[in-house]
């Protein structure tokens, strides 16, 4: 962390992201509430640009924000002990329906998924999707003090905005990180502005995914769609004369995570979780946890818990699963009818399988704060995680970092980045009911020092390659790409 804020001393660091990391709302009393937003985005970046300082650009969504800025819009973050700048930029309703809700998360948003939801592409939203982008771009040249600031610029809100500031800061490094995954390229070749949106990536200086099978889908499709110089050996791709590295950075979390601090020890937390939701102190207990988004495979793993309890019946009445979900994106059709479907599952299997007062899900829609979210991964048995696809997957690595008593089971789909660090979780295909019912009874009936093994194995990689890792590669690379940009300058 002190590395990372060294090597960034004397530069100006810019990060730019859709979502920002403090929301102040207005609470019924009149009262302002601080929210931290359920974002992985957030989760990782935030404790990054708290060590290094510096301008987050991101937009202001919450109710009581406007009132919490100064004259040009900034607020000191955070709010307890400030250590660095939120810009907010403000977007008209028009514009949050075209960029956000609809180029953004029903045209982007399921085309790089692939969770068999059919993006929308509508013309209308895409040019709102480019104002907007050149909104941030705006934004961020007028927080610019020097004219070679590193930009850190965050996720497919803004494919756009890397080429909109190279033309205005040319000598900006510009660092891009595309947060979730990168379709290979026929599917993404179905996209109409395909060419527009690899030209505005390619405005990057380095252009980051979390694994190098995004990286090689990207390439391809650079390859398929531009003309471009494509350089397999040293993974860049030379556009207009332009050369942009692509790497694999995985993201992580910070170690130790803020949410652990002043948490109770796990025989504690385990009695005050159950003693809230009212269940047996001798109940087993499995959680997930997450945005109520379709790619996460919320429904996929209520049919395993119908198809565990369907086939170990000695689970009837003995295992309940607590699943957190946070509306998400509730403007849109596919997310309200996600939650109508998973009220209606949960009370099927419930009514299947339940009785006498037990229940075996739990399904609590609301949003948790990370300290909830921590006390909950410890007082359970096991944790599933089972996107249908994911870029990166963080409430895998929070599960395992909530766990210092070493115990409890991680279930981990193969289709989040995370498996190809996590292998000592128990890998499922979401798509496998009874497999994934399977992993659960396994998970239940795995003894402790098997357990203590792979939960130690699992702490020490999320430990070593925590986010401070992430973030100080990427600077490196673009630290030293400065330094050589300056050498050639003087040739
Ligand atoms: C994913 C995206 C982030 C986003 C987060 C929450 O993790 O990669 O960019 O912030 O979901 O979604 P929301 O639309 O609420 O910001």
């Amino acid at each position: 962390r002190a590395a990372l804020a060294n090597e960034l001393s004397g530069s100006e660091v810019i990060v730019v992201s859709n979502r920002e990391p403090y929301i102040h709302n207005r609470t019924d009393g009149g009262d302002i509430s601080l929210q931290i937003p359920a974002s992985g985005l957030v989760s990782a970046l935030e404790p990054v640009v708290r060590a290094c300082g510096g301008t987050w650009v991101a937009h202001g969504s919450g109710t009581a924000d406007r009132d919490t800025v100064d004259a040009n819009d900034r607020v000191p973050v955070p709010p307890s002990n400030p250590s660095y700048t939120l810009r907010r930029v403000w977007l008209s309703e028009e514009e949050q329906d075209g960029y956000y809700y609809g180029a953004a998360n029903e045209g982007l948003w399921p085309l790089c998924h692939i969770a068999f939801v059919r993006p929308i592409f509508r013309e209308p939203d895409w040019q709102l999707y480019r104002s907007v982008n050149e909104k941030f771009a705006d934004a961020i040249v007028a927080e610019a003090k020097r004219e070679d600031p590193i930009i850190l610029v965050q996720d497919y809100h803004f494919a756009l905005l890397p080429r909109m500031i190279r033309d205005r800061l040319p000598r900006a490094t510009i660092v891009t990180f595309w947060h979730i995954p990168w379709p290979n390229a026929e599917t993404f070749g179905i996209c109409p502005w395909r060419e527009e949106i690899i030209d505005g990536l390619l405005g990057s200086s380095i252009l980051g995914f979390h694994t190098q099978a995004h990286c090689n889908n990207f390439m391809d499709a650079v390859d398929s769609y531009v003309e471009s110089r494509i350089d397999r050996e040293k993974d860049s791709v030379t556009f207009g004369g332009e050369e942009t590295l692509i790497r694999p950075y995985p993201i992580s979390i910070e170690w130790p995570p803020t949410a652990m601090e002043g948490q109770k020890p796990v025989e504690e937390c385990r009695r005050i979780v159950r003693e809230r939701l009212g269940l047996p102190q001798d109940m087993r207990i499995g959680v997930g946890i997450e945005r109520f988004d379709y790619t996460k495979g919320i429904l996929d793993r209520m049919q395993a818990i119908d198809a565990l309890i369907g086939e170990h019946p000695e689970w009837r009445g003995n295992f309940t699963f607590v699943q957190v979900a946070a509306p998400t994106r509730s403007k849109l059709a596919n997310y309200r009818l996600l939650q109508e479907e998973a009220e209606a599952l949960a009370r099927e299997i419930n009514e299947k399988h339940g009785g006498d007062g037990y229940e075996p899900i739990r399904l609590l829609i609301r949003h948790h704060e990370p300290d909830e979210v921590f006390e909950l991964f410890r007082a359970a048995d096991l944790c599933i995680v089972s996107s249908l696809h994911d870029g990166m997957n963080l409430v895998a690595k929070e599960f395992v970092a909530a766990r210092d008593d070493e115990q409890g089971v991680l279930i981990l789909s193969a289709f989040a980045g995370a498996s190809r660090e996590l292998s000592e979780a128990l890998i499922v295909n979401p798509y496998n009911a009874h497999a994934m019912g399977e992993a659960i009874n396994r998970s239940l009936t795995m003894p402790e020092p098997e357990q203590r093994e792979r939960m130690r194995l699992m702490r020490d990689q999320v430990k070593e390659r925590n986010v401070y890792r992430w973030a100080g590669q990427m600077l490196l690379a673009a630290s030293r790409l400065r330094k050589q940009q300056r050498i050639r300058r003087l040739i």
